[in-house]
This record gives C-alpha cells, sequence and structure tokens, in this order.
C-alpha cells in the first residue's frame, strides 16, 4: 500500500499495486449517498481514471456493508424545497453512478457485501463486473416507502434484470441475497464472505495484467454496441478497431502478432503475453 492518495470526507481510497479501492465511507449510516459522498465520488473516479498507477477499481463500502441507498435525510429532507441544491446534488449523484462509472476508461468491479438498497444498485449495475457475499442483501426498497425507483435506478435495472425480475423486485421491494443476484446474473457471482476479497483480487490480478488499451476498447465496444444496429455496428467496430491499433501506446498487437507467428513464444488462446 502507499500513501499517494486523494483524502476525502465520504470516501477512502486504498490502493493494492495498480488495483484502487474507492470506497464509500459512511460505516455508520451503513454508507447512504450523502450529497458530500456524491461529490466525493465525482472527485475520486476523475483522480483514478488519471493515476497512471491505477489500473482497476474496485467500488465497494466501509464497515461491511456496501450502501444503504440515498441517505433520506441529508439528500432528500434537506433538499426538499430547494431545486437548485436538489440539482447540484441530483447531478452530482448520476455523473458517478452512471456516467463517470458506465463509462470510466479502466476496468471496474463492484464488491458487494451487507447491505445494497435502492440508489445503491446503480453504481453496482455501472461497473463492468461484480462480486457479492453469498450472504449480502439488495432490495430495491423505494416502494417501501412510497416512491418509485428514480435517478436511473428503474432504467439500469432493466439493463441488467430480466423484465420480470425487474418488475417483480421493483414493486415488491423483497430483497434477494447475494447467492440469488448471482443466479439471476445481477451480479458476475458471490462468495462466502470471508472470501469476498480475496475473489475479488483474483479478477484485478487478471485485469491488471491486461493491456490497458485493449481492456478499455473492449469495454467500450460491448457497451456501445447493445443499443446499435448491425449496420451501425460493423461500421462502428471497423472505426474503434482502428482506433485502438492507432493509438495504443504499448501497440500490443503488433508484438503479440510477433511473438505468435514469428517468435513462436506465446500462444493468444491460452493467455496474455507479457507485457513491458
Ligand atoms: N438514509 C439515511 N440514514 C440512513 C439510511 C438512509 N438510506 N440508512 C441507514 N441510515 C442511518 C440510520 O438512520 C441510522 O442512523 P442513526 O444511528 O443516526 O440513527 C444508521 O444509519 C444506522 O442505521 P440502522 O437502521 O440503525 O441500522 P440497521 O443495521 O439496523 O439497518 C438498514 C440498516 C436495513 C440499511 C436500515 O437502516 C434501512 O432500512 N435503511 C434504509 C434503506 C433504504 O430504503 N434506502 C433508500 C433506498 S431508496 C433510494 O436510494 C432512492
Amino acid at each position: 500500500m502507499t500513501d499517494d492518495v486523494i483524502t476525502l470526507e465520504n470516501v477512502k481510497i486504498e490502493r493494492d499495486g495498480g488495483v484502487t479501492f474507492v470506497i464509500l465511507n459512511r460505516p455508520e449510516k451503513r454508507n447512504a449517498m450523502s450529497p458530500q459522498l456524491h461529490l466525493d465520488m465525482c472527485e475520486a473516479l476523475d483522480w483514478a481514471a488519471d493515476d497512471d498507477q491505477t489500473r482497476v477499481v474496485v467500488i465497494t463500502g466501509a464497515g461491511g456493508n456496501f450502501c444503504a441507498g440515498q441517505d433520506l435525510k441529508l439528500f432528500f429532507r434537506a433538499n426538499e424545497g430547494n431545486p437548485k441544491a436538489m440539482r447540484k446534488t441530483g447531478n452530482a449523484s448520476q455523473a458517478w453512478r452512471w456516467d463517470k462509472l458506465s463509462r470510466f476508461p479502466k476496468a471496474t468491479i463492484a464488491m458487494v457485501h451487507g447491505y445494497c438498497f435502492g440508489g445503491g444498485f446503480t453504481p453496482v449495475i455501472a461497473c463492468d463486473f461484480a462480486i457479492a457475499a453469498d450472504d449480502a442483501t439488495f432490495g430495491l426498497s423505494e416502494v417501501n416507502w412510497g416512491i418509485i425507483p428514480g435517478g436511473l435506478v428503474a432504467w439500469a435495472v432493466t439493463q441488467i434484470m430480466g423484465y420480470r425480475d425487474a418488475i417483480y423486485y421493483s414493486v415488491t421491494g423483497d430483497k434477494f441475497s447475494g447467492k440469488e443476484a448471482a443466479a439471476m446474473k445481477f451480479v458476475n457471482k458471490s462468495v462466502p464472505v470471508a472470501n469476498l476479497r480475496d475473489e475479488v483480487m483474483v479478477l484485478a490480478r487478471k485485469l491488471e495484467a491486461k493491456s490497458p488499451s485493449a481492456v478499455q476498447y473492449t469495454k467500450e465496444a460491448v457497451r456501445s454496441v447493445r443499443g446499435m444496429s448491425q449496420d451501425q455496428a460493423y461500421d462502428y467496430l471497423e472505426c474503434k478497431s482502428n482506433a485502438l491499433k492507432a493509438l495504443d501506446p504499448e501497440k500490443g498487437r503488433e508484438k503479440a502478432m510477433k511473438m505468435f507467428l514469428d517468435d513462436k513464444v506465446f500462444k493468444p488462446g491460452l493467455g496474455e503475453f507479457k507485457r513491458d
């Protein structure tokens, strides 16, 4: 671990080599998202995107919980009747949970333990990968206190859940476990909570070892083609491939081809080539 990281009020940053943990840090409030936390998360993600050492970002929560959703007191009640304040914190809230995270230039993993409610779903969905503790508790609890899963939550859940599940969990507010989340592919997998960090690190190390440009362009391509017609996708993917070829500072494609075709020291089907 090094300490050359930014310090924020409601967000903690920790390093493990090229893996940077961005941690929602209001454990006494189960990491409910206050306006300050939203501003801090915007700052943290901007910092991590530009930080040369960071190859992979893990989003998680301090104190054994992921996030208890929006802070009902500081996000909702305190902003009531103040549209300017609501707009400012609302924008920051959307910016990090969807815009910045879903377009983040490096691999992202949501590490979910304990509670994850309401607005806490959005960053889980926006991350490229999600691994949960078997006994994590997910819930779209909005309906239980008379609101809808707004702020993009209803839209985000339909990006990842089947329609029946999206309707069921949004309308009933029923909780589901990490194990159930894995069964419905809301997360990639669930593991016993004692193994959660190790499991996340296995994936993070795998991602860390790959070409950063190939990871970035691949995730951008997969995300973007979802909303395209076949014709658009052909055209876009050709442009995207050419952009990667031209702009990859490591020239991974050329190096890998030489190692496979000329030097015969590398088999792409079996793993990544050794990067400089
Ligand atoms: N907003 C504001 N404060 C919260 C929130 C929240 N979403 N969640 C927890 N807290 C606060 C509690 O008020 C309490 O504060 P206090 O110590 O000053 O009284 C503290 O965090 C601890 O919470 P407890 O309820 O005492 O903890 P417990 O572990 O028993 O329960 C749980 C945790 C299940 C998360 C419960 O607090 C809860 O139901 N929270 C609300 C979850 C929710 O519905 N979130 C909103 C979703 S909708 C949206 O995000 C748009």
